[in-house]
C-alpha cells in the first residue's frame, strides 16, 4: 500500500511555536513574538548600551585632565558633525537610539520572563542545578532592576540638576563642578560605586549570553567569551568607580 506524499502547498507558519497568532504580519514582529526574537531583540539592544556605557566611561575620563578637558568634552558632544548637522542633531539622535534601545532591552526581558512562567505553569519542586548558572546569570533581573534606579538618580543628578545641591548650584553646562558636587558627597559615591560593580556583574553575564543569544555558542570558544566578558566588565567597573573615589580622595576637585 502507497502512503499519501505531504502537499506541496505549505503555507509559512509562525518563526517558532511561540508565537500567538498565524495572521500574517511583517516579518520583524512576527519573530518578535518568539522567544528566539526576544532574544535577539535583548542581544541587540545589549551589544547597543555596552557600547554607550564604554564610550562613555573613555569620555569621562577627560575628568583627569582637568575642568577645561571634561567641559570641552561634554560641549563637542553637542556640536558632533556641527556644521554638516544642526548644532545638538546629532547627540538628539543617538540619545533617541539610546533609549529606543533601553525600551526594547527591559521589554524583551520582561515579556520573556512571561514566556518563561508560562512555559513552566509548576514552579519547580526541588532544588535548582546551579552548575549551569553562576551568581551573574542568577541575579540578571535584580542587577538589572538597581542599574536602571540607578540611572533614573544618575540622570536627575547630572543631566537635570534635581538633586545636585543646593538650588542655583547647578549649571549645566558645567559638567566638572556639577560631578565633583555630586561625589563629594559619601552616601552618593557609595550608591555610584555599589551600582556600577553591579552594573558590571550585570555586564558579566550580558556579553557571555550575547553568544548564546546569537546562537555562536561552540564550547570551544567558551575560555575566549569568558575573557572578553570578565574583560569588558572590569575595564567599564574600574574605570566608572575609579571616578567617585578619585573625588573622594582628593584627586579630582
Ligand atoms: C561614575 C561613572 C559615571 C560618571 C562620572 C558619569 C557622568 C555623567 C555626566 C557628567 C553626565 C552629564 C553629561 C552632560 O550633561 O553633558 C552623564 C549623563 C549620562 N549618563 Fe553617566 N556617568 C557615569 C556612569 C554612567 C552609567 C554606568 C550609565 C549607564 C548605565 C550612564 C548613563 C548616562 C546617560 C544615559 C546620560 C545622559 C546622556 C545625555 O543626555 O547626553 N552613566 N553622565
Amino acid at each position: 500500500m502507497s502512503t499519501t506524499p505531504a502537499s506541496p502547498t505549505v503555507l509559512r507558519a509562525p518563526v517558532s511555536g511561540t508565537a500567538k497568532s498565524r495572521k500574517r504580519r511583517p516579518f520583524l514582529v512576527d519573530l518578535y513574538s518568539t522567544a528566539v526574537g526576544k532574544k535577539y531583540a535583548m542581544a541587540i539592544s545589549g551589544i547597543a548600551m555596552m557600547g554607550f556605557v564604554l564610550f562613555h566611561m573613555i569620555g569621562n575620563l577627560k575628568m583627569y585632565q582637568g575642568e577645561a578637558a571634561l567641559n570641552h568634552y561634554a560641549e563637542f558632544l553637542k556640536e558632533l558633525l556641527y556644521p554638516l548637522a544642526p548644532k545638538g542633531a546629532v547627540l538628539w539622535i543617538l540619545r533617541a537610539t539610546l533609549f529606543g534601545m533601553l525600551v526594547l532591552h527591559l521589554h524583551s526581558a520582561w515579556s520573556l520572563t512571561r514566556l518563561n512562567r508560562r512555559a513552566r505553569a509548576v514552579r519547580y519542586q526541588g532544588p535548582r542545578d546551579y552548575q549551569v548558572a553562576n551568581f551573574a546569570s542568577r541575579t540578571m533581573r535584580w542587577t538589572g532592576i538597581i542599574v536602571f534606579v540607578y540611572l533614573v538618580w544618575h540622570l536627575l543628578d547630572l543631566t537635570f540638576g534635581v538633586v545636585n545641591g543646593a538650588e542655583g548650584e547647578y549649571v549645566r553646562a558645567e559638567v566638572y563642578d556639577n560631578v565633583v558636587r555630586s561625589f563629594d558627597r559619601p552616601l552618593v559615591s557609595g550608591f555610584y560605586i555599589f551600582a556600577n560593580i553591579l552594573l558590571g556583574i550585570h555586564l558579566f553575564h550580558g556579553v557571555w549570553s550575547i553568544f548564546q543569544s546569537l546562537g555562536w555558542n561552540n564550547p570551544r570558544f567558551n575560555s575566549w567569551r569568558r575573557g572578553l566578558a570578565a574583560g569588558f566588565a572590569t575595564v567599564v567597573v574600574v574605570g566608572n568607580v575609579s571616578f567617585p573615589v578619585a573625588v573622594l580622595a582628593g584627586i579630582v576637585g
